[in-house]
């Protein structure tokens, strides 16, 4: 069988995308009921190599292997042969002859592309500079868990058009929900990731004007990893793009707010926002560890039953 790698949402099909869904909610469940007793992976391991900073990305991704029975081994680029130049695809080579798996947090998608060209074992992305789709397993999986099906629903990404919009612009295609795509003229997604979507996403650049009638409002620092040097023009062209209470308030009364996190309070939400009931931001990020583990027991075992 030929080796599935996780590096966009697209390498799953919409079936095993809505599988992976009730999967992870049905190991949460079983965590919760059992503790962590499930086993599938006794001495298997999988790399994680770390080119940007993480919390959540790494904290869920090492849990979720020591509860499986497995190993995860943290590695910086810093102190691996990585950041001395050796080739991308020769690392893959030798990281499949020892490990099960390996995730990996870089800047350049086509570098993630050709690792997981030249690796035998599953890659899986744990964000480029181009997407974030671990990210969206658990937004979607919450979304779900607290309002049901998402298809036919209405989200709006209130923010910069990077990595994590372009992975909730496939995750619009693949769960079929209409998506409103509000940002500030100039920072709008690739127009290729837009163009396939069709018209299920939409581009606006009034904030207030997106979010009517909305089902579930997100956002994201304004400006991501590697564009510290532009933090301060950032902060003038976003600066009336910030998510508030107010804002939410011309959204469905039921609306739900979520944040990949880190955030930036007073910055793209208001200070207050994450102590405000429709921000799931903390269940959002603890799911985190159940979609990936739907996610690793999907990309080395299949679809598990029950
Ligand atoms: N949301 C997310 O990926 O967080 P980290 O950068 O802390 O991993
Ligand atoms: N867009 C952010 C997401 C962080 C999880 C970044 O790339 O820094």
């Amino acid at each position: 069988m030929a080796t599935r790698h996780f590096l966009t949402l697209l390498d799953l099909d919409t079936d095993e995308l809505r599988y992976l869904v009730q999967r992870a909610i049905a190991i949460k469940n079983g965590l919760k009921t059992h503790g962590p007793t499930y086993t599938p992976f006794t001495n298997r391991t999988l790399a994680m190599i770390f080119e940007k900073s993480s919390t959540r990305t790494r904290v869920s991704f090492e849990t979720a292997m020591a509860q499986f029975g497995g190993h995860a081994l943290f590695l910086s680029s810093r102190d691996t042969q990585l950041g001395r130049g050796e080739p991308i695809a020769d690392t893959a080579r030798v990281l499949a002859e020892m490990v099960d798996a390996v995730m990996i947090r870089t800047f350049s998608h086509a570098g993630l592309e050709a690792f997981a060209a030249a690796s035998e074992v599953p890659v899986i992305n744990a964000l480029t500079d181009d997407y974030h789709p671990c990210q969206l397993l658990a937004d979607v999986m919450t979304w779900t868990e607290l309002r049901g099906s998402v298809k036919g629903r209405t989200a709006v990404w209130i923010g910069d058009g990077n990595n994590m919009c372009h992975s909730w612009i496939n995750a619009a295609r693949q769960f079929d929900f209409q998506l409103r795509v509000c940002c500030p003229q100039g920072y709008e997604p690739r127009q290729d990731i837009l163009a396939a979507a069709g018209d299920r996403v939409t581009i606006l650049h009034d904030p207030m004007a997106a979010v009517d009638n909305a089902d579930l409002v997100t956002t994201d620092v304004w400006a991501s990893m590697g564009q510290e040097e532009e933090q301060a023009r950032r902060e003038t062209d976003f600066a009336s793009f910030q998510v508030s209470e107010a804002l939410l308030d011309r959204a469905k009364d039921d609306v739900l707010f979520l944040h990949c996190l880190p955030a930036h309070r007073g910055e793209e939400i208001s200070a207050t926002l994450l102590d405000d009931p429709r921000a799931v931001v903390w269940q959002e990020a603890g799911n985190r560890l159940h979609a990936q583990k739907a996610l690793i027991e999907f990309l080395l075992l299949g679809r598990v039953e029950g």
